[in-house]
């Protein structure tokens, strides 16, 4: 256990926080000495790669590191596979395990940071796919009853960018492994437009995973800032999901809005909102509103976190009185 640790290095923002204690969590046998220190400590906070965190003040309690290690295969048959990897492993490494050996499900998703642990907490999404496809099983240990529970897809109440781990089992469990039911013969997602766009420009007809994987990557290259040179968390809203009688009034006054059909309704592009405001580009001290994609706030200049919160808020406000939507935050405020 280390005190007054250093978290700058931990998550994405590149906030400069320190937390009161830190523990590494390598292997599932320490789990129940992590216990004991959990049931000292005032708060814990199970990170992964700190990559939908937004740090807004140092953190008074016990920081626990995922770096739960291992990728195994289960079982396959000819038409699926098993994987099951545990929840401390590179998201995108993961993903890449898959490609290279042509399993299909994942490769929509490539290049999201993070771990592997952390994708059934928020169902994580992209270019038509989310995690929620592909995860048969989910493990992990319940620190109040200190034994170990798998839930099954069902189980797990998968929404979008939503699941029972934000919700009854918030701050109850930590994540330490997640099995995927994997295609051996891939039906490829292109229905996201630029995937297709993209496979053009690089003259590919007949695509494979690994295809798809490089298109997705290149596309998300040319509109995400890399949060190893700048300092963001992806989205920072989610896109709102409105009643179609408000979108009937909505789209009259604005004609071009960018939105979705959902099953609960119509879900609004939150960029193109936040653009519409003429907030692309803004900055509110160390903060900014990204140039090229208006739903990610960066690190602009040193931020603090309550300088990128002061922000997110003035864009909620903001958004709030030009559409009357409101914005509902996708990265953890702590
Ligand atoms: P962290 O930020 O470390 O943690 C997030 C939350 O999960 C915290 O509440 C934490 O306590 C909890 N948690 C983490 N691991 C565990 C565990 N093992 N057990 C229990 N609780 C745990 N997201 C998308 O959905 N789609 C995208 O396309 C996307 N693109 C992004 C692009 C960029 C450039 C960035 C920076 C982020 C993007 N994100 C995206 C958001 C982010 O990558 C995902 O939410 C990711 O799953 C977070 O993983 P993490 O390990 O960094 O989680
Ligand atoms: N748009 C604008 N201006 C902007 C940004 C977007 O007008 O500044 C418009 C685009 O023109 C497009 C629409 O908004 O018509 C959607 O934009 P985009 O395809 O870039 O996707 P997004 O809705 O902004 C979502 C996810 C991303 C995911 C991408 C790709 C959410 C909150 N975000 O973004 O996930 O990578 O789709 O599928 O659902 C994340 O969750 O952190 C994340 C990055």
């Amino acid at each position: 256990m280390q005190h007054n640790h250093p978290l700058i290095l931990l998550n994405t923002f590149k906030i400069n926080v320190n937390c009161q204690q830190y523990v590494a969590l390598s292997h599932v046998e320490e789990l129940p000495t992590i216990t004991q220190h959990i049931a000292n400590a005032p708060h814990h906070l199970v990170l992964g790669g700190g990559s939908n965190i937004l740090f807004t003040q140092d953190y008074a309690g016990l920081v626990i590191k995922n770096n739960l290690q291992g990728i195994q295969l289960i079982s396959q048959d000819a038409e699926q596979v098993y994987v099951r990897a545990m929840a401390g492993e590179s998201w995108h490494e993961f993903v890449q395990y898959c490609v290279s050996n042509n399993y299909g499900g994942v490769e929509n998703l490539a290049l999201i940071p993070g771990t592997v642990g952390a994708a059934p907490i928020q169902n994580i999404g992209a270019y038509g796919v989310e995690a929620k496809n592909t995860i048969d099983s989910v493990e992990f240990y319940h620190i109040a009853n200190q034994k170990m529970h798998t839930y099954t897809n069902a189980q797990c109440e998968f929404g979008y960018r939503e699941s029972v781990f934000k919700h009854t089992l918030k701050n109850q469990v930590i994540i330490t492994a997640v099995t995927f039911k994997l295609s051996v013969t891939p039906v490829f997602n292109t229905s996201y437009g630029a995937i297709n766009t993209q496979l053009q420009t690089m003259h590919i007809t007949q695509p494979t995973v690994q295809d798809i994987s490089n298109a997705v990557v290149a596309i998300r290259q040319s509109k995400l800032p890399n949060p190893a040179i700048t300092g963001n968390a992806g989205s920072f809203f989610k896109n709102p999901i409105v009643t179609q009688a408000f979108f009937n009034t909505l789209i009259i006054a604005h004609p071009t809005i960018a939105h979705y059909a959902d099953a609960k309704g119509i879900k609004l592009a939150a960029g193109w909102l936040i653009e519409q405001c003429g907030l692309k580009g803004y900055v509110h001290k160390g903060a900014a509103v990204h140039n090229q994609q208006a739903l990610v706030l960066i690190n602009y200049n040193n931020a603090t976190g309550t300088d990128v919160l002061e922000l997110a808020q003035h864009i909620q406000h903001t958004v709030h009185n030009a559409f009357g939507v409101v914005l509902e935050m996708e990265v953890n405020i702590l």
